[in-house]
């Protein structure tokens, strides 16, 4: 186990989660328990982007956190009786969840924590910084769909070669959110989150972006290769795409299911895209043959091109 006086941002979030939440230790001592020291040093940069993004109102961000998690808790256990997830459909999605003020603000809150203390959360949060916007070594333009928290987004839109970052969001709340990250964590001027569906049209001069990332979003779409084929054709060519979609992951606003890696391999590959690296996280708790076998919940991130 890590010795947290070491990281006392991560020490901070931890032991505010705890002081709400004690029965969680057992969860966040399982999902801290294998990081190495250069992986720590990130995740304790990303602890202290939380904790300027929360201010002084941690304590609501916990409470959101917890809210989250039984949210999700309650969709596993329809997922495990019924092997599906619970609505199929945009418009429910759209209408209870991402049009719902106050259900993102917690959930999007929530989520903003889940990022340093999920195992596999943190993990795509690691291989984003470490393996994928390190291969933009020259000016670069940036595309995000789905930003919500807005912590991918900043990490892109603070790299000094990143000369231009846009967002399209469809949930007015997510949109705040991503703009309060990019606005506090001092991002640059030419950075933008608009209210974009990725399934609407591109105008016909729509910009070309060299990175494309796509993080926690092709399950929220019930047609998730046309969105990867139109996004497709907005990337430069030599770009890359960031895709990190789970499967097996139950959650309320999740429609597109996805049953295995082959499933989600085979998504990116129909679009047309080549991959060109893939890292299979588990949840927490879990190894990858336990978390195959037990069909819960891995993320699959694809670098692709
Ligand atoms: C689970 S959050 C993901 C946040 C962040 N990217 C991450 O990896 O944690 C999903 C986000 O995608 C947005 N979203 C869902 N469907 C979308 C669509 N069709 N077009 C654009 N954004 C969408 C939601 O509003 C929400 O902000």
């Amino acid at each position: 186990m890590m010795q947290m006086r070491d990281y006392p941002n991560i020490d901070f979030i931890v032991a505010s989660v705890l002081r709400d939440w004690p029965a969680h230790k057992r969860f966040l001592d399982l999902s801290f328990a294998n990081y190495e020291p250069v992986d720590l040093n990130i995740l304790e940069e990303l602890a202290a982007k939380i904790r300027s993004l929360a201010q002084d109102d941690i304590d609501d961000y916990v409470r959101s956190y917890r809210w989250t998690c039984g949210e999700l808790n309650k969709e596993a256990l329809y997922f495990k009786r019924s092997s599906r997830y619970r609505i199929s459909s945009f418009d429910e999605a759209k209408r209870s969840i991402y049009s719902n003020a106050d259900y993102m603000k917690s959930y999007m809150q929530g989520l903003l924590l889940s990022q340093l203390l999920w195992q596999n959360h943190a993990a795509a949060y690691l291989y984003y910084c470490n393996e994928y916007l390190p291969r933009f070594r020259t000016p670069f333009r940036y595309l995000e769909i789905g930003p919500g928290h807005g912590l991918f987004m900043s990490a892109a839109a603070s790299l000094p070669d990143c000369i231009a970052a846009e967002g399209w969001d469809i949930s007015p709340e997510s949109i705040r959110q991503s703009r309060h990250a990019l606005r506090v964590l001092g991002c640059g001027a030419n950075v933008s989150v608009l209210e974009r569906d990725v399934m609407a049209s591109p105008p016909d001069n729509a910009p070309s972006f060299d990175a494309i990332a796509i993080s926690e979003v092709l399950e929220h779409i019930e047609q998730p290769l046309a969105a990867l084929k139109s996004l497709r054709q907005r990337l430069s060519p030599g770009g890359a795409f960031f895709i990190n979609v789970p499967i097996n992951s139950p959650a309320p606003d999740h429609i597109y299911l996805l049953r295995d890696v082959a499933e989600a391999r085979g998504l990116v590959e129909e679009a047309g895209l080549n991959v060109l690296d893939l890292k299979l996280i588990p949840m927490t708790g879990l190894s990858l043959f336990e978390a195959e076998k037990q069909k819960a919940t891995i993320s699959c991130v694809f670098v692709a091109q």
